[in-house]
């Protein structure tokens, strides 16, 4: 490998109130050597999810993150050298890199793909996003052709991709999100039929103005204040896809919950099931070729929001917890390729 310095961005502290730039620290070091069944990646698109938020905190489906420790992320990169493996240099693989110019990882847990087009896709709208936004809307919530679907953090990397496969489906499709540029997005760019504030003070009414005929599945990225007021929409024998909660990640305390839920959804029969994308693994493929195939047709826009740079990784969480983003947010750490050397 040319490259002999390897820049890392290590978790400083556990944040115990909003995540601060303090929370993390930049360190330079030595490109690491793979070990015996190890590939060495070198990162070029870095994935911000809401969900490294929460790993600071420990709650989920994977270890805590701790102080200092690389801070974990999803890469798309470049094979720089292997030991044993018989996977190509060159070799472009998605993989659990971190936060980090180089990672070295064992080549069982690295996907290869194939690098045609642009590398944002394999994290977007062909990466945990986009497949979850398929299973969960299609296997979770089961839309029928002329429902209502409502989605939370809708004009996200997961909800623009939910409103966009409903509409697809047939369905009303109602968009919530933070701000009215974005909702501007949704209904003359992505085809909603309406989209709504959540950081209205009319936001319950609002909710009743666009959902006219009720909510027949809710898909919830968000929690929260807009989880209640979806609830007492919901129509009898309505299904809440329960996909994520970022409103309550940004916190070392949680709102307790749900005290009231058991009774609504006992009287209008819903069903509020949890997913998480990577028990549909053996799926990825005939999900990736449909979404493929609405790309293709000009019925499925993917909408990707790229920062510059591994040193302004945390900004780009902490921005995105403060709903800055429009679509997949991605840190571009290095080229997509290195130039030749004479
Ligand atoms: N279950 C799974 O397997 C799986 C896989 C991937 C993602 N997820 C979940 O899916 C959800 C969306 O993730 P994503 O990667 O697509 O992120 P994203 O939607 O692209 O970005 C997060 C968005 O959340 C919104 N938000 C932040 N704080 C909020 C609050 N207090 N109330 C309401 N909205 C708030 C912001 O937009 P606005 O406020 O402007 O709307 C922000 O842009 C997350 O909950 C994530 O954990 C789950």
């Amino acid at each position: 490998v040319a490259e002999t310095t390897n820049r890392r961005i290590l978790v400083a502290a556990t944040p115990e109130g909003p995540l601060a730039e303090k929370h993390f620290r930049i360190e330079d070091g030595a490109v690491p050597e793979p070990g015996e069944g190890e590939v060495l990646v070198r990162t070029v698109l870095l994935s911000i999810d809401p969900a490294n938020r929460a790993w600071l905190q420990g709650r989920t489906y994977r270890d805590q993150v701790l102080p200092g420790e690389v801070m974990a992320g999803l890469v798309v990169g470049e094979v720089a050298a292997e030991n044993g493996t018989g996977v190509p240099i060159g070799t472009y693989v998605v993989g659990d890199g971190g936060w980090a110019e180089y990672s070295v990882l064992p080549a069982g847990r690295v996907r290869q793909i194939e690098p045609a087009g642009d590398l944002a896709y394999h994290l977007g709208v062909f990466g945990p996003t986009g497949l979850t936004a398929y299973f969960g809307l299609f296997d979770v919530g089961r839309p029928a052709a002329g429902e209502t679907v409502l989605v939370s953090a809708a004009a996200g990397a997961t909800g623009s991709v939910v409103g966009q496969l409903a509409r697809i489906h047939g369905c009303r499709v109602v968009g919530v999100t933070g701000s009215a540029a974005k909702n501007q997005v949704l209904t003359t760019r992505l085809g909603f039929d309406a989209a709504i504030d959540h950081r209205s003070p009319t936001f319950a009414d609002d909710l009743r103005h666009a959902c006219p005929n009720g909510v027949d599945v809710y898909f919830d990225n968000v929690g929260g204040h807009v989880l209640d007021s979806a609830l007492r929409r919901m129509n009898t024998h309505g299904r809440i896809v329960c996909c994520g909660a970022v409103s309550q990640y940004d916190t070392g305390t949680p709102a307790p919950g749900p005290a009231g839920v058991p009774g609504l959804v006992v009287t209008k029969r819903l069903r509020m099931e949890g997913l998480l994308v990577f028990d549909y693994t053996q799926r990825f493929g005939e999900a990736v070729a449909a979404l493929a195939g609405w790309l293709r047709a000009g019925e499925l826009v993917e909408l990707h929001d790229i920062v510059e740079g591994l040193a302004n990784a945390p900004r780009a969480l902490i921005g995105m917890l403060a709903g800055e983003n429009v679509g997949k947010r991605i840190v571009r750490v290095g080229p997509d390729r290195l130039p030749a050397t004479a």
